[in-house]
């Protein structure tokens, strides 16, 4: 594809004027296509000065850090570093039950972890003699900016997003946004021609948040240990029966609810996952997505021979609007 090859060419010899031949550039990853593509594009034009970190805020899908570790680091060969604060996001959030607050409570933590990161890194640069830090990554699309300039959409007044705001103001630093122009489906395209691996470059988006919205109700590390394993099991048969890609986002969510149940001749008084799966262009509005009934019992019987803790599986037959994406 000539048009993103070159695109390619003038974005990374773009962002070597900007940044010049000193300076440093931090950016956070999450895993996801938009970071991931602009830290490797980052990576091409300026190599190691490019500092990508991971914050490891304990509520990431099952085993996701480690994966992110692997493909950016190993595989990508980006400059990554993984800040372990999943015991700080997790205290935070103890006993915390309201999902706005839950949103707050990990945007600014996850800022001022991410901030502190930045100001050791740009002492370590300092010392090292090579130019501090004085540009931020960020992964922002098209429609992103459209939508912050022109309206506040659905996004940004009904559920708060984070931003890391603060640290342009406090560290003095830059912008840099080499996706502010392409659409998310150009933002694959451009992922697959640099070499993401296909399983980056199709992964359904997941919300900052993470598994704090997903378990409803408190977070604590027992409730996220089973709505991640879940969550886990779900996603893999959903990609054995090869159905990832027909659905654009699926996971699972842990009830607040305890019902009865049977094991040998015992009652139980177990909890409940709610699967989700939606098809959508623009997550504004969104189908209920209808998995095929023997997938369904496959995952329904693994949920529930695997996960302790859990009794009982419902499956969400919900569109949007009403209802929301997100349980929370
Ligand atoms: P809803 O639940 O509003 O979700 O239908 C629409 C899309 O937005 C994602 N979402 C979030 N993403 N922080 C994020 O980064 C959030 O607080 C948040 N809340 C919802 C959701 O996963 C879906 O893709």
């Amino acid at each position: 594809n000539w048009t993103m090859d070159s695109f390619v060419d003038k974005e990374i010899e773009r962002i070597r004027k900007v940044v010049g031949e000193n300076g440093s550039v931090v950016g956070a990853v999450s895993g996801g296509v938009d970071s991931t593509v602009a830290a490797v594009l980052m990576k091409r034009a300026i190599g190691d000065r490019f500092h990508a970190v991971l914050v490891d805020n304990g509520v990431m899908r099952m085993n996701e850090c480690e994966q992110v570790k692997e493909s950016l680091g190993s595989q990508l060969g980006i400059n990554l570093r993984v800040v372990d604060a999943a015991d700080l996001f997790l205290d935070r959030l103890a006993t915390v039950t309201d999902p706005e607050k839950k949103r707050k409570i990990i945007g600014n933590t996850f800022i001022e972890v991410f901030e502190k990161e930045a100001h050791l890194i740009d002492e370590e640069c300092q010392h090292k003699g090579v130019g501090k830090i004085s540009f931020l990554l960020q992964g922002t699309l098209y429609p992103d900016v459209i939508e912050s300039i022109s309206f506040k959409g659905p996004s940004a007044t009904i559920k708060s997003h984070h931003n890391v705001g603060g640290l342009l103001a406090d560290m003095r630093l830059e912008l840099v946004e080499p996706l502010r122009e392409l659409f998310k489906d150009e933002v694959r395209a451009l992922g697959t021609i640099l070499g993401v691996p296909e399983d980056l470059v199709w992964r359904h988006p997941f919300p900052g948040p993470g598994i704090a919205i997903r378990v409803l109700g408190e977070v604590t590390r027992e409730q996220v240990k089973i709505a991640r394993h879940a969550d886990y099991i779900y996603i893999e048969e959903i990609k054995k029966a090869n159905l990832y890609r027909s659905i654009s986002q699926a996971y699972a969510a842990l009830l607040p609810v305890r019902s009865v149940g049977v094991m040998g001749d015992q009652r139980t008084y177990d909890q409940v996952i709610a699967l989700r799966a939606v098809e959508t262009t623009d997550f504004m509005t969104a189908d209920w997505f209808a998995i095929p009934t023997p997938v369904l019992k496959r995952i329904s019987n693994r949920i529930l021979n695997e996960v302790e803790g859990v009794n009982r599986i419902v499956y969400d037959i919900s569109s949007k609007p009403p209802a929301t994406i997100e349980w929370e």
